[in-house]
This record gives C-alpha cells, sequence and structure tokens, in this order.
C-alpha cells in the first residue's frame, strides 16, 4: 500500500471538503497511471491523514511524476503494518513551483486550488502523457493559472481584459526571471481587430530552464494578452489548445482582480461564458477539455452544463468530478470539467 502525505498548506478555508478532492484527483489522475491503482482512500494514521492506495505493480518513473504532480502531494511512502518507508518523488516544475505563490492580491484564485483545476482538466484528456502540451486561461488574472502550467512544463497562454492586472503579472514575471537567471526573451506586440473593432496588447516570454537548455533549443511559452476574452479566435488558431482552465468571475463586487469597473459581462460568468464559449470552443482542439471554476450562487450548474453542452462540450460526470465547495458567504464554488466534442 502506498501513503501520500498532503501538504501542509493545503486550503485551510475547505479543508475537510479538501481531502476529498484529494482522493478525486488522484482517482482521475490514477486513469493515466501505467500501474493497476487501486483503493483509493483516506486513512488516519497517528492522528495525521494521508491518501492510500493499492498498487498491483511497482510504481513507474512516469507514474511517479504523475504524483509528484497532484495539487496535495507533500511525500510518498509505502506503507505496511504501521511503518512507512519514503520514497523519492522526481523533481517537480519546469520552474520553481513556488513562483505563483509571490504575488498576493485580493481576487487571486489559490494556487492548489488552481493546480487541482490544473490537474482534473490534463488527467481527463487523452494528451495526458504527450509532449508540447498547450494550456489557455481566458480569464487569467494576474496569471495564478498560467504560472501553474509553466511548472508543470506547459506552454501556457492567457487572455485578461484588465490591463492593469496584465502589466503587473509582465513586469513580476520579467523580473523573476531576470533574479533567478532563466534566459528568456521577451517580445511585446500589438494586435487590433478590422476597423479597430477591438485592440489588445500581447506579452510573450520564451523561457528555457538553463543555458544547456537554450542550447539545445528547449523553450517554453507564456503569454499574456491584455484585450477581451471574446476575441480569443482572433488572437489565436482554431484548434490551438489541448485545455482551457479558469477562474470565472464570482459575480459579486468584492476581491476583483482588476479593481477597475466592470461591467456586467466581465462579472456575469452567464453572459461572459455566452459571448465567449463559441470563440473559446474554436480554439480548443478536437477532444480538448475545459475545465472552470465558478460561483453556484450566481449560476446552477444545471445551467452552465446547458451552456456548454448547447456549445459542443460533453460534460464528465460521477462522483469524482464533484468538487463543490463554500469560499465564503457570497461564494459556493464548483468545478466543471468538459471535452470538446
Ligand atoms: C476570478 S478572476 C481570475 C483570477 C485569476 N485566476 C488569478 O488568480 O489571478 C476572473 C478574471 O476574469 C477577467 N475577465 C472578465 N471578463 C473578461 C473578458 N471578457 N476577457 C478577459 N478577461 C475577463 C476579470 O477581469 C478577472 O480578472
Amino acid at each position: 500500500m502506498y501513503a501520500i502525505l498532503c501538504h501542509p498548506g493545503h486550503n485551510r478555508v475547505y479543508f475537510e471538503q479538501s481531502k476529498k478532492f484529494s482522493v478525486n484527483e488522484l482517482t482521475i489522475a490514477a486513469s493515466r497511471m501505467q500501474a493497476d491503482i487501486g483503493g483509493i482512500g483516506l486513512k488516519s494514521v497517528a492522528g495525521i491523514s494521508y491518501v492510500m492506495f493499492e498498487s498491483g505493480d511497482e510504481l513507474a518513473e512516469s507514474d511517479l511524476k504523475i504524483l509528484g504532480q497532484l495539487s496535495f502531494a507533500f511525500a510518498l511512502y509505502k506503507y505496511r503494518d504501521g511503518i512507512f518507508k519514503p520514497v523519492e518523488l522526481p523533481p517537480f516544475g519546469f520552474i520553481d513551483p513556488n513562483i505563483s505563490r509571490i504575488l498576493k492580491y485580493a481576487g487571486k484564485t489559490n494556487e492548489v486550488f488552481t493546480r487541482l483545476m490544473i490537474n482534473t482538466a490534463i488527467f481527463s484528456s487523452d494528451f495526458a502523457l504527450t509532449g508540447d502540451i498547450r494550456l489557455l486561461d481566458p480569464i487569467a488574472g494576474k496569471g495564478t493559472t498560467l504560472f501553474e502550467g509553466l511548472a508543470c512544463g506547459y506552454d501556457v497562454y492567457g487572455i485578461e481584459i484588465g490591463e492593469n492586472a496584465v502589466t503587473e503579472a509582465y513586469h513580476f514575471l520579467k523580473k523573476y526571471l531576470e533574479k533567478e537567471k532563466y534566459k528568456h526573451q521577451v517580445k511585446l506586440e500589438k494586435q487590433s481587430g478590422s476597423n479597430k473593432s477591438f485592440t489588445a496588447q500581447r506579452y510573450r516570454f520564451s523561457i528555457s530552464k538553463s543555458k544547456e537548455a537554450a542550447k539545445e533549443n528547449l523553450f517554453r511559452e507564456f503569454e499574456l494578452i491584455a484585450g477581451s476574452s471574446v476575441h480569443a479566435a482572433s488572437f489565436y488558431k482554431k484548434n490551438h489548445f489541448n485545455m482551457i482552465v479558469g477562474d470565472l468571475p464570482y459575480g459579486v463586487q468584492h476581491g476583483s482582480v482588476t479593481n477597475q469597473k466592470q461591467s456586467s459581462l466581465t462579472r456575469n460568468p452567464k453572459e461572459l461564458l455566452t459571448a465567449c464559449l463559441p470563440a473559446w470552443k474554436d480554439v480548443l482542439k478536437s477532444n480538448g477539455i475545459i475545465a472552470l471554476s465558478w460561483n453556484t450562487f450566481v449560476l446552477s450548474k444545471k445551467e452552465l452544463s446547458k451552456l456548454l453542452e448547447d456549445n459542443g462540450f460533453e460534460i464528465f460526470c460521477g462522483d469524482s468530478y464533484n468538487f463543490e465547495h463554500r469560499v465564503d458567504q457570497a461564494i459556493n464554488r464548483d468545478i466543471v470539467v468538459a471535452r470538446k466534442v
């Protein structure tokens, strides 16, 4: 039997539910592992709760890599008769995963929760074990999803309507890469629609882990566009992304990332989705996955599912896809995961 010790910083706001989410996340990820995984559940040993599972086979390196990417995984042990034997997880992170913890601001999506969303998306997809994954966050804020996705080794792209949020994220990343001595190139580009129907500013980084990796041309892309997601299909080619992951506006005034006067389109998830889903679908590959978190107090799961289905998505159902939890008085959050058919 194996035991995963959960990260001590694992969310305090919805601590009890987060244990169940860990079981869900591992259940979804296990479907992509080589070993035959079973008996996934929570077990308490000496007052500490672990996520435990059985494996028919030895865990392959690729399996350990998947376990090391889980949002809650802190340490892995072989467990038998009350004795824990540590199992080394392969080093994780194209870039130091702590990058997403540094910036703090009102309205930021929790990093552990963001990784959970990314993992439910990637491990629900047929692309899970392929290289060169492209991830889009079409409502990117100051880029938590992009930083987490970059840590996972994906090429990451974001669209955010709040210009200040985008420039802040851009300056933060630039400074970080310089300070940590990552090889990188930066490109700034303006884009406008026909007859000036829209304008957008693109901030693009090509990032390499080291000098040696740069020599071998091993770069990952990080792009953030200051513009409206309604124009996603003007920014990107059709069938470009393997997955779309984002935290929708909560439909409440407080905790805004952008601090700007927001229109109802940017605040109301239903209006936003109605306007953007056709473009998001266009830029997603066939069989690509969309994972969105949202406030169920302003949009019911039934309504959200209908919107997605009407736009050609198929929702993943079942107990492993139930992530509902209370964030505060005004926000009851859930995640929906769907596949483009
Ligand atoms: C809940 S926040 C996302 C926070 C982000 N995950 C983070 O941690 O920084 C939702 C974001 O959607 C953005 N947004 C709303 N409408 C948009 C649109 N039409 N195009 C692009 N971004 C939009 C808002 O400005 C807000 O920053």
